[in-house]
C-alpha cells in the first residue's frame, strides 16, 4: 500500500497510485486538535469513496481530542475503513505537544486513545516507529493491543533516526511474532517484489511503500524504472486526475513534478528548470524538456 506522506499523498496523488497497483492508501496527519476546535477542518480532509481501502491518520496529544475526532471523523466519512493513530511523527514541533513518536515513550496514554477512539466503531490502527530497546516496542505494541488495536503499520527507525540509516526489519519481524493483528512493514521498499520479499521474511500482512512512490508512482504495478518518457507520462496522468478533480494548483503540481523527474539521464537540468518555473506555463515547459 501507499505509505501516508504529509502534504504529499493528497487525493489525486492517492488515486494515481491506486490507478497503478497500490491496495490501499491513508490521508496523512490529520490535529485532532483542529479536529476537534474548527467545524471548517473536517472539511479540509480529503478521502473519496473512489479510493478502495482507505484510512485517515490522526495525530493528538490527549485521548479526549483522539476520541472526539475519531467520532466526527467516522460519522462524516462514513466509507472510511479504519482510523490510524500517529506515533511516529518525529518532527520536534509536534513531538513536544506530546504527539507522535513522543506517544512511544507513554504507552498507556496510547492505549488510551486506542480505547477513546474505538467508540467511533471503526477499527483504529497505529502507526510507530521502533524504539532503541527492542523489548519496550513490543511492550508498546502490546498495550496498544490489549486497548484494542486493529493492526500496526511499522516502520523500522527509531525517531532520533530520522529517515537516515536502513530501516531495522527484524524489529517489524518481531512485532510480527508477537502481534496477534496485522502489521504492515515500512521502511525502505523500492518495489513491489522488494516489499513481498520483506513482508514474507518477517512475516507482515503487507507492505508500504513511501519515497520510491513518490519518484515513481508506478512501482505498484511495474519494476521501477526511471526513463524519462515514464516520469512524463506518470506526470501528465497526474494532472489530468488534479484536473478532473478540481483539484488542480500549480504549487502542488511543482512539488510532485520535483519528485517524480529523478533519475534520468538530465533530470537535474529538468529539475532545476522545474524548480525555477514561477506559472503553470513554465512548469509545462520544463515538464517537455525532459
Ligand atoms: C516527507 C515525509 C513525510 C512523511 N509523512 C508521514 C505522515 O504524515 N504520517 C506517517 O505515518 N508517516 C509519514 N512518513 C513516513 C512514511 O510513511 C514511511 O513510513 C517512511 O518514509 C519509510 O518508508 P519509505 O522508505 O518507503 O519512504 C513520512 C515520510 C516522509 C519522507
Amino acid at each position: 500500500m501507499l505509505a501516508p506522506i504529509s502534504t504529499f499523498t493528497n487525493l489525486p496523488f492517492r488515486l494515481l497510485c491506486q490507478r497503478h497497483g497500490a491496495r490501499g492508501t491513508v490521508v496523512p496527519l490529520v490535529s485532532a486538535k483542529a479536529i476537534c476546535m474548527r467545524k471548517s477542518a473536517i472539511g479540509e480532509l480529503d478521502p473519496d469513496p473512489a479510493e478502495k481501502s482507505v484510512g485517515v491518520q490522526i495525530f493528538g496529544s490527549t485521548p479526549a481530542d483522539i476520541g472526539k475526532a475519531a467520532g466526527i471523523i467516522a460519522r462524516k466519512y462514513d466509507f472510511i475503513e479504519y482510523i490510524d493513530i500517529n506515533c511516529a511523527c518525529p518532527v520536534k514541533k509536534l513531538v513536544r505537544t506530546g504527539a507522535g513518536s513522543a506517544l512511544l515513550h507513554r504507552p498507556a496514554v496510547a492505549a488510551k486513545m486506542i480505547e477513546a477512539a474505538s467508540e467511533c466503531g471503526l477499527p483504529i490502527t497505529a502507526k510507530l516507529r521502533k524504539l532503541r530497546d527492542a523489548g519496550k516496542t513490543l511492550e508498546f505494541c502490546r498495550a496498544c493491543e490489549r486497548a484494542g488495536a486493529a493492526a500496526f503499520f511499522v516502520h523500522g527507525r527509531t525517531r532520533e533516526q530520522g529517515y537516515s540509516g536502513e530501516a531495522d526489519w527484524e524489529i517489524v519481524k518481531l512485532i510480527a511474532e508477537s502481534a496477534d493483528v496485522p502489521v504492515i512493514g515500512s521502511g525502505d521498499v523500492r518495489s513491489v517484489e522488494e516489499g513481498m520479499e520483506k513482508a514474507r521474511r518477517s512475516g507482515c500482512a503487507s507492505f508500504m511503500i513511501g519515497r520510491a512512490a513518490m519518484a515513481d508512482p508506478g512501482v505498484f504495478s511495474s519494476p521501477p524504472s526511471s526513463t524519462a518518457s515514464r516520469k512524463r507520462s506518470l506526470f501528465l496522468e497526474y494532472r489530468a486526475i488534479c484536473e478532473e478533480s478540481g483539484r488542480l494548483s500549480f504549487v502542488d503540481l511543482k512539488s510532485k513534478a520535483i519528485q517524480i523527474f529523478s533519475g534520468f539521464g538530465n533530470s537535474m537540468a529538468v529539475r532545476r528548470e522545474i524548480g525555477l518555473s514561477k506559472d503553470m506555463g513554465g512548469l509545462m515547459a520544463a515538464v517537455d524538456s525532459a
